[in-house]
């Protein structure tokens, strides 16, 4: 070829680089590939010929080290700041970083000013810190780690009930029931009615969910095996660092289901599975996370709550709560008995009849008078998730539930897991606030 030709194929190799993220740059498959990589700068360092640049387009914990000819250097390229950076990868002669990126191009692309960037380039932010910040947080490595593993652990769930023949429903956000009896509701209003007419717009009180348990239960009633994975709502007035007023639940509607053992089945199947996938493709991200549970292979383990309550009565310690047969297990009792049980999730069925929803079915030949729920406990959290057995019997149902009954009612339980308390039990996050993208909580609706 003449040397014409091959410096016209060299300009075009040099002007139609390959598109890189971090993630693939770094793998090493690509050394001495013209690329080009967007994303933001993590770290800057002036060296006498040298300029040293991380850059993190958030597709992996890693940076990507850039080496720059100090030329290449721009005013407006600081810690913070949008870039698209051509060059050519090389193999690095650091063993922590085997891959770095000779630069031959800086572009920025969107300018930072340090001075009011509220991170300052190698600190470290109290996640209460960057808790203030929801439109920057994810810009931590922490957060974004975090939600890195939140995609993975959607992916996962949703993976699982595939696998496991569950058809996902999409369960209304709008609804006029009050699922959990509870009166934990926000209702939805018009913004700016122009006349009565319009306050009233669905001609019934409307609410956002709290949970789509009774829209599944219908549609179980003909595909079997469905579930939800959705927004849910609750108007508590809490501050604690397992609630919010909105957050994720999973829920899993099971028809021809005769017994707990059944539902504990699948609840331990999905949360093994999809803990295992997480760990298996987010090792890295997972490993910045002190963990309180990992998937192990012993059977989660089963106590009835007269059992629970026992073990409550013979312990030592002093509860603020009352621990007598009947009382509610408070988060102090979820904690003690994960704790006895060895520090492993452990579920607890057979609670007292008044302390769950209509929906859950009663123990009829139990000498205390139980419904057959179960709720999971697990370490760190305390309840991750709730079930139980419905109530088919039509005799023993309430008038406005009836309907769901009438027409070829079989046997049938599902439960729902709060998806934040599964991140925060998996990465051992104390505050659920800190495992969700942008928290709701009293008093609290930033951004
Ligand atoms: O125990 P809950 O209220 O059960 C139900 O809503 C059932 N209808 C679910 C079903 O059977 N389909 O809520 C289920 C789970 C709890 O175990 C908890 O993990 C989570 O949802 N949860 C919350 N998570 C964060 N903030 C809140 N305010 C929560 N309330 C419940």
């Amino acid at each position: 070829l003449s040397q014409a030709v091959l410096l016209s194929i060299r300009h075009y190799c040099k002007k139609t680089p390959t598109k890189l993220r971090v993630s693939e740059a770094l793998l090493g498959a690509e050394w001495g590939a013209h690329v080009k990589i967007q994303g933001w700068v993590r770290s800057i360092r002036h060296q006498k010929v040298n300029l040293f640049l991380h850059v993190n387009d958030g597709s992996s914990l890693q940076s990507l080290q850039i080496v720059a000819a100090s030329h290449l250097n721009d005013p407006l390229l600081t810690f913070g700041s949008a870039v698209e950076v051509t060059g050519v990868l090389k193999e690095s002669p650091h063993r922590k970083q085997p891959v770095e990126l000779e630069a031959d191009e800086i572009h920025v692309i969107g300018e930072c000013n340090p001075v009011d960037f509220p991170f300052k380039i190698k600190e470290r932010h109290s996640l209460e810190y960057i808790r203030q910040l929801p439109h920057l947080r994810c810009r931590t490595n922490a957060f974004s780690s975090l939600l890195r593993v939140r995609s993975e652990a959607t992916t996962a769930i949703h993976s699982y009930f595939k696998e496991n023949g569950f058809v996902q429903i999409h369960t209304p956000i709008i609804t006029s029931n009050d699922c959990e009896g509870a009166g934990e509701l926000f209702q939805v209003v018009p913004s700016h009615p122009e006349n009565e007419e319009d306050e009233n717009f669905f001609s019934v009180p409307a609410f956002l969910t709290v949970s789509g348990q009774l829209h599944l239960e219908v549609m179980s009633g003909a595909f079997t095996r469905v579930y939800t994975f959705g927004p849910t709502f609750r108007a508590e007035n809490s501050q604690s660092r397992r609630h919010l007023a909105e957050f994720f639940m999973v829920e899993a509607e099971i028809s021809f289901t005769q017994c707990l053992e059944d539902l504990t089945r699948v609840m331990e199947d999905m949360f093994r599975s999809a803990t295992e996938q997480v760990m298996a493709h987010c090792a890295e991200d997972v490993d910045l996370f002190h963990k309180h549970v990992t998937p192990g292979h012993r059977s989660i383990f089963r106590v009835t709550y007269s059992e629970a309550i026992d073990i409550l009565n013979r312990s030592s310690q002093k509860f603020a709560f009352p621990t007598n047969w009947g009382c509610d297990l408070q988060t102090e009792h979820e904690k003690y008995l994960v704790k006895h049980c060895g520090n492993i999730p452990v579920f607890v069925t057979d609670y007292p009849y008044d302390l769950k929803p209509f929906y859950a079915r009663d123990n009829q030949d139990s000498p205390e008078h139980t419904a057959a729920a179960v709720d999971l406990l697990v370490p760190g959290v305390g309840e991750l998730c709730g079930g139980s057995l419905r109530e088919e019997r039509l005799d023993l149902l309430r008038a406005r539930y009836l309907e769901l009954r009438h027409f070829g009612s079989v046997p049938h339980g599902g439960f729902g897991l709060g998806f934040e308390r599964y991140l925060q039990c998996i990465l051992g996050v104390d505050n659920i606030k800190d495992v969700i993208p942008f928290p709701r909580f009293s008093h609290s609706c930033l951004l």
